[in-house]
């Protein structure tokens, strides 16, 4: 310690005799103390359950980084810690040493070189470390093997694209991956900026105005998981939510394909003979819609939206539609606009909206 170096007044031998014995004595018990409260540390440490479950690949790898990480700080962290607890007992001051100042301390060349390199060594280690884990967390897999998925962020909600049959894309409200896949997000945003986050993928990206940004990740555990904002975006940040569903492969084409042929009759002549298949109450309930709006006839409860039996009798179904696909037209008195997700024109197919609008007008009329 560098108090050990010291100028004092030539004290007589027996004073300076106790005081080299009192020397070494504390620095084993020091060493004995941090030893065995780096042990206890490390394993509290690795006991707490700091993340929620993994299911990708890169979830493991950035989990076991964050474990050495811990193993390699918290000794760190402990022997500063015993350190300043021993100086403040051992050099307290003590009655009658209120005018005393402290012994003159001119500095110790070996301790200030040992203390600026065990310290840059272990930076330099844990980044190497970090950056192997890091370029092998984003390494691309084999051509043609990816999925690509288009994110695209706007207050409030997210939209999610995916290369259809053709060159039509298909655009989805919820997430849908297949298991054991590597997925390529390209994350965008159409206003300000949001932040794409599924907490058991461990990934996290900012959408920023103007730019693409990307990552990737292989689900490797079926479920359903949240997407969230984690960037505050504005009054509906914490609405902000979705669900990602993390299927078997076949599943996850079936799903694919099933909602690339939903659009397409949207546009096509089928479309009318479809549009008696689809339950608005379905709809309705698919969409969410129930989160933020009251609606009896659907048991919702919702109160961030106007009350749908309220403000929809009298309305015709046109009024409906617009206030669906174009929640900004026209704001209820009492509320803000910009909170209800404007991109239902793109995740809902056409027949979708029209059943919703007849099953909306049915019941509030
Ligand atoms: Cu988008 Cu917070």
């Amino acid at each position: 310690m560098g108090s050990e170096e010291t100028e004092q007044p030539p004290a007589p031998a027996s004073e300076r005799l106790a005081t080299d014995y009192e020397r070494r004595a504390p620095v084993a018990t020091l060493v004995a103390i941090g030893a065995v409260a780096s042990v206890l540390g490390i394993a509290l440490a690795l006991l707490i359950d700091w993340f929620p479950t993994a299911a990708t690949t890169q979830a493991q790898s950035i989990d076991t980084l964050y474990d050495v990480l811990l193993i390699a700080s918290v000794p760190i962290f402990v022997l500063v810690m015993v350190v300043v607890l021993y100086c403040v007992w051992r050099f307290r001051m003590r009655p009658g040493e209120e005018e005393k100042d402290g012994p003159p301390i001119h500095g110790n060349t070996r301790l200030e070189v040992i203390w600026t390199l065990i310290p840059a060594l272990l930076m330099l280690g844990l980044s190497t470390y970090a950056y192997v884990v890091l370029k092998d967390i984003e390494e691309a897999p084999a051509a043609g093997q990816e999925l690509n998925v288009r994110v695209v962020g706007e207050q409030f909600t997210w939209t999610f694209f995916y290369e259809g049959p053709g060159d039509e894309e298909v655009a989805s409200p919820q997430l849908h991956l297949p298991v054991d896949r590597s997925v390529r997000f390209t994350i965008q945003t159409k206003d300000v900026l949001h932040s794409f986050w599924v907490p058991e993928f461990r990934m996290k990206l900012d959408t920023v105005p103007g730019i693409d940004t990307s990552y990737r990740v292989t689900p490797n555990r079926e479920g359903t998981y949240a997407v969230v904002c984690a960037e505050l975006c504005g009054i509906g940040h914490a609405t902000m939510r979705q669900t990602v569903r993390v299927m078997p492969a076949e599943e996850f084409e079936a799903w694919l394909q099933e909602r690339a042929e939903g659009a397409d009759s949207a546009q096509g002549a089928g479309g009318e003979q479809r549009a008696e298949e689809v339950d608005g109450a379905a709809v309705f309930a698919a969409a969410g819609c129930g989160g933020c709006h009251v609606l009896a006839d659907a048991g919702a409860n919702g109160d961030t939206g106007p009350d749908l039996d309220e403000v929809l009798p009298d309305r015709d179904r046109d009024h409906i539609l617009q206030s669906i696909v174009e929640p900004n037209a026209e704001i209820t008195p009492g509320y803000s606009p910009g909170i209800m997700p404007p991109n239902y024109d793109d995740t809902l197919t056409e027949q979708e909206l029209q059943a919703l609008t007849d099953y909306l007008h049915e019941v509030t009329r």
